[in-house]
């Protein structure tokens, strides 16, 4: 099945919720930016407005003719079912225009639902799953918008985050969530729902996390929420210290640039937040997992997708080599449709920046089923997985937006090197001497990570050379703890320049991929010193022996190697496990002045999404 995003806001209070919305769509396009659409209500005129393409498009179209009114919904998507077009863009109405819903999520039954719909005389507009919601509404409505949206729901199977406004109920918003995330925000007279929350926070802190099967219905006085069993329940309200301009571009030309400098200061933070400076202690406030648990585990399974899963094999060389304890790496799609076997002595650790992934969530609940415990390493304080799991180590890098994973990526190794610490001395593994010493080797780091970006302009420079820039493909190559960089390096390069890019274990060369090797196929070789240095010299020597056109990312002062390659990237001289931390910042670099050299679109490339809230 496909997967679907989007991004829902909705506002009821005494402000033109037009703009309030729009402005909220903005901070969530990074969820979806095919399509865009508003429902706004004034008294009981509903109007809706659809535009195709980037939130600008709808935008330019409100700024022709502004809509009024204080109540209403926003949604910006990503293609699920059917095209990206007007039609199938959000809200969907009812037949009369009078029932508006947005929806981030998929209705699996909708093909059921929709014949019985069409049977019964109904005529639907579009191609999208979505659209027999207002359909089912308008069925059940008996002048009660919240009991018409529960019944509805009680017909539906999949997920769901809702947003539904009523011509008939001119000061009512009703949401509703199941599978995919909502929040409601509170500020004074006034109420807002989202999808995340960026969307809402230069007008609220106060923040309310709706559970599974929460329904509400909001009016500008009160908020009642039940649960998926009908109980009433009061809002439990949190308040968020994001801040705002967290959100914002701070000067830099795209956000995934303003996060890859980030990257020291994030690492730095999760040092000061997790190690006691004087004894070195690692303290996990979120853990939740017994220490006599931790060290009788006999296997850890890390389950992640993307970007995190490479994050996630840097985490087995590292818990391996330091705590002794074997490590599998597991796709969160694959994990979820196989047998693995779990038991009470397998830790599994879902990876994820969103925490709200939705094979990584599924694999969590499986894992929780058979009786396995579970620790996610998540980057989103709130997200189902950080509540779902029964341990939490919190990545604290702030809101990702770049639908690139950059910051995020290195700050899951840094908590996962901490991770892998922390069991070596539960485990007896290492001697305190040892741990001061990996731990200096981490604090070193973000200093060396300043070096890296220091070196922005060399890297430029290189990623616009024709022979980089305008290269239809690519290959990535690294051993050892290099090698989720290389997988990770191919990944970046690849999902924002669109040029085909292949990672590789270095080692592999020669079992197949050295028959691409031409004089115009870039080769980026990580080679730092360490461990695997002289084999991957090797590897180098083999490309170069077929006249292949290399691209090293070596360590300062490294001269020999400029003899062997086109081009050398330099990264300073580290303690070689710790290496991914420094090699990630001229690799994220390159594939972004590849990519802005092209005039992609960096922040927003296509066919993408940030969260995968749906399978
Ligand atoms: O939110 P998650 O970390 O669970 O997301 C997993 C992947 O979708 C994500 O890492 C993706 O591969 C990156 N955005 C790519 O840069």
């Amino acid at each position: 099945m496909l997967v679907g995003m989007c991004g829902i806001v909705g506002y009821i209070g005494g402000r033109n919720a037009q703009e309030i919305i729009l402005d909220g769509l903005r901070r969530l396009e990074y969820r979806g930016y095919d399509s865009a659409g508003v429902a706004i209500l004034d008294g009981p005129g509903l109007s809706t407005v659809r535009s195709v393409g980037k939130l600008a498009a709808l935008e330019a179209r409100l700024a022709k003719a502004p809509l009024e009114g204080c109540l209403g919904i926003g949604h910006t998507r990503w293609a699920t079912h059917g095209a990206p077009n007007e039609a199938n863009a959000h809200p969907h109405t009812d037949a009369a225009g009078e029932i508006a819903v947005v929806h981030n999520g998929i209705i699996e039954n909708f093909q059921a639902l929709r014949t019985q719909l069409e049977a019964d005389g109904a005529v639907l507009r579009s191609d999208t799953d979505t659209e027999v919601l207002p359909h089912l509404i308008r069925k059940h409505y008996q002048g009660d918008l919240l009991g018409a949206v529960r019944r509805t729901l009680e017909e539906v199977r999949g997920a769901y985050a809702l947003g539904v406004v009523c011509a008939q109920e001119p000061g009512v918003l009703v949401a509703a969530r199941h599978g995919s995330p909502l929040i409601l925000g509170f500020g004074g007279g006034e109420t807002f729902i989202a999808s995340d929350v960026p969307a809402i926070l230069r007008h609220t802190r106060e923040v309310c996390y709706l559970a599974e099967g929460d329904i509400c219905r909001i009016t500008r006085e009160d908020c009642t929420i039940t649960d998926g069993q009908g109980k009433g329940k009061t809002p439990e309200i949190v308040r968020v210290d994001l801040d705002e301009t967290s959100a914002e571009k701070e000067g830099h030309a795209h956000f995934m640039l303003k996060e890859i400098h980030q990257q020291p200061g994030v690492v730095h933070h999760a040092l000061l937040s997790y190690v006691d400076e004087k004894t070195n202690e690692i303290r996990f406030p979120g853990l939740a997992l017994a220490p006599e648990l931790l060290a009788s585990l006999s296997r850890i399974v890390l389950v992640a997708c993307g970007t995190a899963w490479h994050a996630a094999l840097v985490g087995k060389y590292l818990i391996e080599e330091f705590a002794q304890i074997p490590v599998e790496v597991d796709f969160s799609s694959e994990f979820r449709y196989a047998h693995r076997v779990l038991d009470a002595e397998t830790l599994v650790v879902p990876v994820t920046q969103s925490g709200e992934t939705a094979d990584t969530l599924e694999a969590v609940r499986i894992a929780r089923r058979q009786g396995a415990p579970v620790m996610a390493v998540v980057n989103v304080p709130g997200s189902t997985i950080a509540r779902e799991a029964g341990g939490v180590l919190h990545t604290q890098a702030g809101p990702e937006i770049g639908v690139a994973s950059t910051k995020a990526y290195t700050s899951q190794i840094t908590m996962l090197a901490l991770f892998a610490i922390y069991l070596a001395r539960l485990r007896k593994q290492l001697a305190g001497e040892e741990v001061k010493t990996l731990l200096g080797h981490l604090r070193g780091m973000p200093e060396k990570m300043q070096w890296c970006l220091a070196q922005e302009a060399a890297v430029k420079r290189c990623a616009r050379l024709p022979r980089y820039r305008d290269t239809g493909n690519a290959m990535f190559i690294g051993r050892g703890h290099n090698y989720p960089s290389a997988l990770e390096g191919a990944l970046k390069l690849k999902e924002i320049s669109y040029i085909h890019v292949e990672g590789y274990a270095a080692g592999e060369m020669k079992h197949g991929p050295i028959a691409l090797i031409t004089d115009t196929l870039p080769v980026v070789c990580i080679a730092v010193k360490g461990r695997v240095y002289d084999k991957v010299i090797s590897n180098i020597q083999e490309v170069r022996a077929r006249g292949g056109l290399l691209l090293a990312i070596a360590t300062e002062g490294d001269a020999q190697i400029a003899e062997y390659c086109n081009d050398v990237l330099y990264v300073p001289e580290c303690y070689e496990p710790f290496s991914p931390l420094l090699t990630a910042i001229p690799l994220q670099l390159f594939a972004y002045h590849v990519a802005d050299g092209l005039g992609r679109d960096v922040d927003q490339p296509r066919n993408l999404a940030k969260s995968v809230t749906v399978e």
